[in-house]
């Protein structure tokens, strides 16, 4: 699906924004937000944002009605992106692996192999100067950063039982866009392939790809576990999304309107943080009942075999999204 200009047009119209900011000549017909998602209402993300909807319409008395679509029900993986540039849609909150087109490749060192120890260092990390540092590159892009919302650790899903390294050797992984992904895999023999979240049960299904990384409430609510019969608990790679706006559209809003509208993020960012952890921990409890899949656990040592085959990665993405949020992260985590 392309996203035209005429929808632009109509979804932030001065006529909306005049409407909304209760001057006379307009009925009082609400400003309307859209918020394009592409996961399921039951997950950190999907949660995240009907928290916004519901904090947002109330803190603006009714000016403003956001529209949530999840599960790629109005734009996916890519179209989301295009749809923010042109204004057809206001809000999104993409994983940082789907940075890149937006123009800031820099959200991708996220996506680095073991770069986070636990749950708290990301917190730690992402809530300091480098989640500064990568809103700061949004500006020069058109877009607003609004906040960061977490999604846990991955897990790798796979049809065949995957323990160490060589075992991906030759597998087709689905990756959701990230090049620093598709180095860490390629880097061991396995075949990376981009594909839409929403393409993703049914190409397992099928074959198309073999394996796959994604944190337990994704996999759960996308069914993936019931296409895929191995789940790795990985923890390799870290999945966290950043809320964004485009920036033309959020400076416009009547001031009422903003300050109810930021209001209402700065708690919903909060909340979703606040129940990520829970939320996959509850996932992998669920799948682990409903008894289809095989789990592997890695200790220490398997892990450490994983971290050393994919560190070369690290080098190579200093050409990708620069050495400077490299050395930045790093020096994030070397801290504590
Ligand atoms: C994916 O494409 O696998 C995920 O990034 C989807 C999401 O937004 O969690």
């Amino acid at each position: 699906m392309t996203v035209s200009r005429r929808q632009f047009g109509t979804a932030i119209s001065a006529a909306a924004l005049v409407a909304a900011s209760g001057r006379p000549g307009w009925a009082q017909a609400p400003l309307v937000i859209k918020f394009s998602h592409v996961v399921a209402a039951d997950t950190p993300k999907g949660k995240g944002s009907i928290k916004f909807k519901e904090l947002a319409e109330q803190y603006t008395g009714g000016k403003v009605k956001i529209e949530v679509y999840q599960n790629s029900t109005l734009y996916k993986d890519k179209e989301e992106i295009e749809a923010l540039q042109l204004g057809a849609v206001q809000l999104l909150a993409p994983s940082t692996a789907k940075f890149a087109p937006l123009g800031a490749k820099e959200f991708e060192a996220l996506d680095l192999p073991f770069l986070f120890a636990s749950d708290d260092q990301y917190a730690k990390v992402l809530g300091g100067d480098v989640g500064k540092y990568l809103f700061s590159k949004l500006e020069a892009k058109g877009l607003t950063g609004l906040g960061f919302w977490d999604n846990g650790f991955h897990m790798l899903t796979s049809n065949k039982p995957v323990l160490t390294p060589a075992d991906v050797q030759g597998l087709k992984v689905r990756i959701s866009g990230s090049k620093v992904a598709d180095q860490y895999f390629r880097k061991l023999g396995a075949i990376p392939q981009i594909l839409a979240f929403s393409e993703v049960y049914q190409s397992m299904q099928t074959g198309v790809v073999d394996a796959g990384e994604n944190t337990a409430s994704n996999i759960l609510t996308q069914k993936f576990y019931e296409v895929q019969k191995h789940i790795m608990i990985a923890r390799h790679a870290h999945l966290q999304y950043a809320v964004i706006a485009n920036s033309k559209f959020w400076s416009a809003l009547p001031p009422d309107i903003k300050s109810g509208l930021d209001k209402a993020m700065a708690e919903a960012n909060d909340y979703t943080n606040q129940i990520a952890r829970q939320e996959n921990i509850d996932a992998l409890a669920e799948m682990k009942k409903l008894g289809r899949n095989e789990f592997h656990e890695l200790d220490e040592a398997q892990r450490k075999v994983w971290q050393t085959a994919m560190q070369p990665t690290y080098t190579w993405a200093e050409s990708r999204v620069g050495k400077e949020v490299i050395d930045l992260l790093l020096k994030a985590t070397a801290a504590g």
